[in-house]
This record gives structure tokens, sequence and C-alpha cells, in this order.
């Protein structure tokens, strides 16, 4: 038996292999950052292989780094960014085209058609979800209908469908010919076509949508003791493991932040902003523009459902600034310039670069800098910056606390700029609760060890991996209430401009 668990987490920027020991402590990984295509204003993509191929690197890299063999490895969890849709040959493993990230908004209009018959809430019953760019179902669509290869390939039952941990568990489990054509239900929840209820892909949607029942994958529980095959001897762990846990990253996030119980709650500051709530085996509907979506599944038991509220953008901000503005080198010098001033000196940034996602859903709208003035220094850009990751997390915490009537008396945050203190306090500020950071903030690659770990009975249940969450900082909430007020009005007013951009 292993001593290790490895986990694959597949994000929007990067792969990385990281292996967890027994308590949760992370003992080595690799990363590599993959290309963003932006081939027009408003279409973001990625090169599947290369994908594939470094997950293969960070693999190899990891235990190399570590001085571990695959064997050592129990078992492997993956998680990745959500809805990034992907079509490949399954006689080949050559992808049709590029993969349509998450944050494409291609099939607006696509969208805008759905809508005319049943409005934007159509498929919201069945899904949990409204008509939105945002989702996998509209982006299948779109290859299905604008790459003939792959409607063709679709119609000799060639074609395979999948999200990114699709992509990589058919790979890793054997590609052509071998591989598993799995979706974990948390993964399958965010396409529109997947029933809340029944957890199968849903006849009626599938029609709607034009898409042949074959091309998808088999859905299968996050955490699941029957596994979907191992990794091959001549893949990148060298040895036969198997692959049996994958959440999408936001609720792998939930899990390692050990939100097993009704009513709590994390926020997760990545590409974008992710608020979750667990609503326990209830699927609760949301009147308020979160989104109703499955949390997590063990085989043999109920899935477990969460409230959530997408933020499209929020690290992707500063990288905007620093790969597209060159205002920083680094994405750590933000907070540094952002301390260089007082205030934002009145300006405000709300970066609607995908349209607004909750609880707006509006993909008409366009990113805005509003309130400048001569007075602007390139700090207050920086100061706006962060504090629109915070104002954008306090529509999402309003909306949520509506549809759940339950009031957040702290918020649990993770993921990779929570170590920006001026934005944690900030965010505490702006929400006027505490912002509680846990002392492993890798909660995403955490949750995807732990779906593993649970899977293979290497951890013995949920109360262990409660045990090992621990507390690192709490920020309490020092600003006045006027001033509060004050600025979120003035932030209120700056998403009204960003509407009705797009005609
Ligand atoms: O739904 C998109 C989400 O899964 C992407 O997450 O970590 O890249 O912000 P992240």
């Amino acid at each position: 038996m292993g001593d290790y668990i490895g986990a694959l987490d597949l994000g929007t920027t990067s792969n990385r292999f990281i292996v967890f020991d027994r308590r949760g402590r992370i003992v080595g990984s690799a990363q590599k950052e993959h290309e963003q295509i932006f081939p027009r204003p408003g279409w973001v993509e990625h090169n599947p292989v290369e994908i594939w191929e470094n997950t293969g690197d960070v693999m190899r890299g990891a235990l190399s780094k570590t001085g571990l063999k695959g064997s050592d490895i129990e078992a492997v969890g993956i998680t990745n960014q959500r809805e990034t849709t992907l079509v490949w040959d399954s006689r080949t493993g050559k992808p049709y085209m590029n993969a349509i990230v998450w944050q494409d908004t291609r099939t607006d209009e696509m969208c805008n058609r759905l809508a005319e018959n049943g409005g934007q809430n159509r498929f919201r019953e069945k899904t949990g979800l409204p008509l939105s760019t945002y989702f996998a179902g509209p982006k299948l669509r779109w290859i299905l209908d604008n790459c003939q290869p792959a409607r063709k390939g679709a119609q000799k039952g060639q074609a395979m469908f999948g999200t990114v941990e699709s992509w990589v568990i058919w790979w890793l489990t054997g590609g052509p010919g071998g591989g598993s054509h799995v979706t974990d239900v948390s993964n399958a929840s965010r396409t529109m076509l997947m029933n809340l209820e029944t957890l199968s892909w849903d006849e009626q949607i599938l029609n709607a949508f034009n898409i042949p029942e074959s091309i998808l994958p088999r859905i299968v529980p996050s955490i699941d003791s029957d596994t979907w095959g191992t990794t091959r001897k001549d893949g990148p762990l060298g040895a036969e493991v198997p692959v049996c846990g994958a959440l999408g990253d936001q609720q792998a996030a939930l899990v390692g932040q050990a939100c097993f119980e009704v009513g709590e709650a994390k926020n997760t500051y990545g590409t974008g902003c992710f608020l979750l709530l667990n609503t326990g085996t209830e699927a609760v509907a949301s009147r308020h523009g979160m989104l109703t979506t499955v949390a997590y599944q063990v085989r043999g038991e109920k899935p477990v459902y969460c409230l959530e509220g997408s933020i499209a953008v929020a690290g992707a901000l500063v990288q905007w600034l620093r790969d597209n503005l060159k205002f920083i080198e680094h994405a750590a010098e933000i907070e540094p310039l952002a301390r260089s001033v007082a205030d934002n000196g009145g300006a405000y940034i709300v970066p609607a670069f995908s349209g607004l996602f909750a609880p707006y859903w509006r993909s008409d709208a366009r990113g805005v800098i509003v309130g400048l003035t001569r007075f602007i220094k390139r700090g207050h850009i920086a100061r706006a910056v962060l504090e629109a990751v915070a104002y954008q997390t306090l529509d999402v915490a309003e909306a949520m606390e509506k549809d759940s009537g339950v009031k957040m008396d702290n918020l649990k945050v993770d993921g990779g700029m929570v170590v920006n203190e001026l934005l944690m306090q900030f965010q505490a500020d702006i929400l006027g609760i505490p912002v509680v950071r846990p002392k492993i903030t890798e909660t995403t690659a955490l949750g995807a060890a732990s779906a593993a770990a649970l899977a293979s009975g290497f951890a013995s249940g949920i109360g262990e991996l409660k045990e090992n969450w621990a507390l690192d900082k709490t920020w309490q909430p020092q600003m006045s209430e006027e001033q509060r007020k004050k600025d979120v009005k003035n932030w209120k007013k700056a998403v009204d401009r960003t509407l009705n951009w797009i005609d």
C-alpha cells in the first residue's frame, strides 16, 4: 500500500501534481503553465494536447522532486477548471479543435436564441443553471455546429466530449482503445445537460441542444470506490495506480475546506472567484442569481448539493494588468502598489470581461473603469483592482444570504489571492464579517486528494478530513458603516455602467 495520495490540479492557467501524506500535508509538487489563446475578443481557448502533455510532465516532475516512485502513490484524485469543453477522436485521441474555455463568450447569440423559447431560466429547474455562455452544453453545441469533422465524428460514434477531467482520466487510464470515458457528477452538473435529481443526461435538453448522447461520458460519483481504471505502467507515474476521485475545482475547495455540514461556505480566489454554500442532500432552487449545483457524491450515497455564486474575473484581472497592460511585472507587486495610496481615489473597475456572472448573469456587459480624474495614479488603479474582487464577492454573498436565509457569520477563504493581506482586510471590511484563512490554502488540490483518499480507503472517513483543517489567520472588519455604505453605493453605480454594452 502506498503512503501518499497524488492530486492533479488542472487549473485555468496551469496544471499541477501535488503529493500529500496521511495528515494532508504537502510532500512535494510540480507545476506547469499553459498558453491562454485569445483568437478574438471574448474568445478563450486552450490546447488540449498541451494540457495532457503538461499533466505528464508535472506528474514526473513531482515524483523526481520528492524522490518517490509511482508505486508509493496509493491513488490519484483529479480536480479541474470546470465547463471548459473538449471534443476528440476516440480512435486517435486527437482533439478536433482547441478546448473552449469556461470564460469564452462565443455562444452568446446561441444562448439568446435558446432563451427566446422559455427565457433565460428555461433549463434552470432541471439543471440549476441559467442559460449562459459559461456552461459546457452551449460550447459543445458550438463545436458540433462549427467544426464539421467533430459533427461527422459524432454521427459515426467516434467523437468523445469531455471537460478537462474527462480528457485527462481517459488518457491516464489508457487513451485510444482502453481509456475510461467518464465525468464526475460535480463536473457533469456544469454542462447544463444533466438532470440534478436523477444525475443522468436529460433527453429533452439534449434534443434542445441537438447533442447526441453517444458523445457524452458516463456520469460517475466524485468519490468512487469502483475506480475508473489505473494509470498505465508506461504512463507518467510508471506504475498502475487507481484513479478514483474527481471534483470540479470549486467543489474540491469546498471539500478541502472541510465544509461538510449544511450551511458551511467557502470563497476561492483563483482566476475567477467562487463562493459555495453546502445545502446538504437537498438541491435548493435559487431566486437570486445563484447556481444550484452538485458539491460531491460518494458512491452508494445521496449527492450533496450546494449553492454557488460564480465570479468570472478575480485573479485574471491582476494577470490582465500584468500581461496585457504591462502595468506590473509580477502579480505580487499589486499589493505594495495598492498600499502606496490611502484609498481608490474614487476609481472603480468592474472586470466584466466575460459579461457578468452571478448574481447578474448579463452576457451583454463589458468591463469599465470609472471615476477617473487627473488625481488617479497607478496605485489607485491597483487598489481598484483588488477592491473589485472584494465587491464582486459582496454582491454574491448578499444574494446567497437572500437565497439561503442564512446570515454568514464569517467567510472561509482560499486560493492564490488570499496571500494578499490588503485584499483580505478589505474583504472583511466590505462584508462586515470576519474573513478566515486556513493553514493549508491549497484547498483545491487537498479536496482532490481527499476524494481519492476516501474512495481508496486511504482515509477512514470525513471525520479524519475535518481534523486536518487548521486556522491560520482571521481578519476582523474595521471600516465604519457610513464609509462602507458610501463605497458600496459607488460600486453598484459602476456595475450599472457595464450593462447593455453589447447590443
Ligand atoms: O468554473 C470555472 C472554475 O472552475 C475555474 O476555476 O480556479 O481557474 O478560478 P479557477
